[in-house]
């Protein structure tokens, strides 16, 4: 399979935990391995319920470890349109809240989607540039939306893509209230596109939870698609799909659920 200029054989891998909390520690575990194997690692975390554990048991464990993350650098996954820093259901609110602050990240280490820019490509331009001159990213952890999309990048999205504006779907917009106050107008989002999410060394993709299980299905076990984004990483050569028992009810591949 073809995957950004180089050719490389897709190695996707499931493991299956029994609950919510082994699936946070073992995700937890491999972030922490990429940080100590490589201290300038670049780092893509999504926001989102899914992986909350997962950052609570990374930041007790480098800061019991005493773990230097200093040279790691840190790019964001996606943000909302028009959705300010300062609030709470902003990815750049999430970041800050629960990896950034905690682990006392500096500022130079990070790079986010400016969910306020009036100039929505310049920040997609941007990103794209920020990316490119770090060589990409080392180590990338998705949610998966109940509609199949990572990122931000919907059913329908063209898998060419690098950073850019989608329109949310309507389950997404629907579903993201939960992250907000009150109810938010949400029609836009940032999104790294599936060609960066592809040229990522490692991805992890972490879903728990009944609400994800017929979606995880579909991403696992149907043929690739664009009307399942998350579907794509079936041909990624090191991905990882992460799943609490109740999200992996529905494989069929029995050998998966070992
Ligand atoms: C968030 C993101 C989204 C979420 C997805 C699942 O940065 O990229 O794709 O990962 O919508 O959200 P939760 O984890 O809240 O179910």
């Amino acid at each position: 399979m073809y995957v950004g200029g180089k050719l490389r054989e897709p190695i996707m891998i499931t493991r299956i935990y029994e609950d919510y909390r082994r699936l946070s520690t073992n995700t937890a575990r491999e972030i922490m391995r990429v940080v100590l194997e490589k201290p300038d690692a670049v780092l893509c975390l999504a926001t989102g319920e899914t992986p909350l554990g997962a950052y609570a048991e990374f930041v007790r464990q480098a800061k019991m470890q005493r773990i230097d993350i200093s040279g790691i650098r840190f790019v964001a996954l996606d943000e909302w349109v028009g959705i300010p820093p300062s609030n709470p259901g902003s990815c750049h609110y999430f970041l800050h809240r629960h990896l950034f602050q905690p682990l006392q990240v500096e500022p130079r280490q990070i790079h986010l989607f400016d969910g306020m820019a009036t100039d929505l490509q310049d920040v997609c331009t941007r990103m794209d540039a920020h990316l490119s001159e770090l060589g990409g990213i080392d180590f990338l952890l998705v949610g998966i939306g109940v509609n199949g999309h990572i990122g931000f990048n919907e059913p329908g999205v063209s898998f060419d893509r690098s950073a850019h504006v989608a329109e949310l779907a309507p389950e997404t917009r629907a579903t993201a209230q939960k992250y907000f106050q009150g109810e938010t107008v949400l029609e836009k989002g940032f999104t790294l596109g599936i060609r960066q999410i592809m040229d990522a060394r490692t991805v992890i993709l972490m879903a728990n939870g009944a609400r994800k299980t017929d979606i995880i299905q579909a991403a696992i076990e149907q043929p690739v698609s664009e009307s399942v984004p998350a579907s794509v990483l079936q041909q990624h050569p090191n991905s990882l799909f992460f799943l609490d028992a109740v999200a992996a009810a529905q494989l069929q591949d029995s050998s998966r659920k070992a």
